[in-house]
């Protein structure tokens, strides 16, 4: 499709039988979107082809400082963790060039996404919503006050004794429980403690983390949560006005009971039965309502025990790293696209997931080090079923595992006739890789 006929679909205007030589009218430009990505985005590429795909002229608005941007010929260089200066400037540049949307790829362009599009008047989650749905707190006081099932929780300074904080964790009698940030994501800092010495451990190491990062102490909480046990899904949506479209549910089928809580294979469609399928998708609608999201995609996280289905957390945005690359809706349409039709107001395909049952490996990092090797993956790839395997880490960089590391070794893609066809797929390529992990040295400077 070209960008005068998404023109056409887009602003409903006829199609000129003899264009006219004039420059064109102002409505008649195809929607212009600005997507805003951390620099190390895995998605901000993909994102980008389906908009181009689409005839949509893209805005690239990356975390990066003015002089960076400029560098890497990037239009808008924002801190995107100050969603109202981002806002500043985009709504300067958007004076010039204005803006049909905004589309947040990644987690922490969530808030500066829902700041731009206030101040532009666009539809999208407004910031009251974005920060419900960012903020781990947040969102747990108020999925509470809408109604919604949640583990006991209490935030605690960073600066508290860790000794006091466990004792009153005790009284409380939530052990097990998970400590955990208030704003990162891919379990980075989420740890799970059965006692207060586990308790005391795990509070000084999220909390050494948080400060490594530059949180600034006398403004930084770690929440404190009971511990859920069971299984563990993920469902991939997409609200409208705020009904709910249930585009995937993701079943997580290797265990995750800590202290590490690592993400590895995602599988759809899920073997839960189909009630618990419909609970769980009903309890996200009831969540999105609660925080009051009500455009856009998002990512939930839920799990499933003798109590019922509990919600982990409810994201606004899509699925994280390179998992989107499964799903295909109606005919080829990729997750990007639908997200970018949806934020254009372009018709949205049948949005049923198509194809066989699908799955991604999330190859995690399994001890620190530098990676000097990789090899098995022409066998990997030869797995049959496998569709893809691709190594994101850098060969002779630094690696840092879970809780502290932010990133995978790479992924692996798997389709079959099952489920369990996909997930046997990815296991047993995941065994031909193998990698090789340098110790790091660590360098000292005496005097
Ligand atoms: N209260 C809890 N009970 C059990 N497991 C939890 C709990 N909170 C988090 N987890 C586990 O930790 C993972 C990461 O926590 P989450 O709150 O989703 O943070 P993140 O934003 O880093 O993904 C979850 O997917 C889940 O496996
Ligand atoms: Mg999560």
């Amino acid at each position: 499709m070209d960008g005068q006929q998404l023109a056409v679909a887009v602003h409903g205007e006829p199609a000129s039988p003899n264009p006219s030589p004039q420059p064109p009218a102002p409505n008649s430009r195809p929607p212009r979107v600005l997507l805003l990505a951390g620099p190390a985005s895995y998605r901000a590429g993909a994102f980008a082809t389906a908009a181009r795909g689409l005839g949509l002229e893209v805005v690239l608005g990356m975390d990066l400082p003015e002089t960076l941007a400029e560098y890497w010929h990037v239009p808008l260089g924002l801190d995107l963790t100050r969603p109202e200066a981002a806002a500043d400037k985009a709504v300067a540049f958007a004076a010039g060039r204005p803006l049909d949307a905004v589309v947040a790829v990644d987690d922490g362009a969530t808030l500066a996404a829902a700041a731009i599009a206030a101040r532009l008047g666009l539809p999208h989650n407004d910031p009251a919503s974005a920060l419900a749905a960012r903020d781990k707190l947040v969102m747990r006081t108020r999925l509470a006050a809408g109604g919604v099932p949640v583990p006991w929780f209490r935030a605690f300074p960073v600066t508290a004794d860790p000794a006091a904080v466990a004792a009153e964790v005790l009284a409380e009698g939530v052990f097990p429980c998970v400590v955990k940030p208030l704003r990162l994501s891919g379990s980075r800092g989420v740890i799970r403690a059965d006692d207060v010495a586990g308790f005391v451990a795990a509070f000084g190491r999220t909390r050494r983390l948080l400060l490594e990062d530059g949180h600034p102490p006398a403004q930084t909480q770690i929440l404190v949560e009971e511990y859920l046990p069971g299984v563990e899904v993920a469902l991939e949506g997409l609200l409208t006005g705020g009904t709910l479209r249930t585009l995937a549910l993701f079943d997580k089928p290797d265990p995750l009971d800590g202290p590490f809580f690592e993400e590895t294979i995602y599988v759809t469609p899920s073997r839960l039965p189909a009630d618990t399928q419909a609970t769980i998708s009903a309890r996200v609608s009831t969540a999105a309502a609660a925080l009051g999201l009500r455009e856009g995609p998002v990512h939930a996280e839920l799990r499933i025990n003798d109590h019922g289905v509990w919600l982990i957390e409810i994201a606004g945005r899509s699925i994280g790293g390179l998992c989107a690359t499964i799903l295909e809706f109606g005919a080829g349409v990729g997750l990007e696209e639908l997200i970018l039709r949806h934020a254009v107001g372009l018709p949205l395909p049948e949005t049923g997931r198509t194809g066989e049952a699908a799955g991604v490996l999330m190859i995690p990092i399994p001890k620190a080090g530098i990676l000097r090797g990789v090899s098995g993956t022409g066998e990997a790839a030869q797995v049959p079923g496998v569709t893809g395997v691709e190594i994101t880490a850098k060969l002779n960089h630094p690696l840092v595992p879970l809780p502290e590391g932010a990133s995978y070794l790479g992924f692996v893609f798997a389709k079959a006739a099952t489920p369990a066809g996909a997930e046997a797929a990815l296991r047993a390529a995941h065994e031909r890789l193998s990698f090789r992990i340098d110790p790091a040295i660590a360098l000292t400077v005496s005097r």
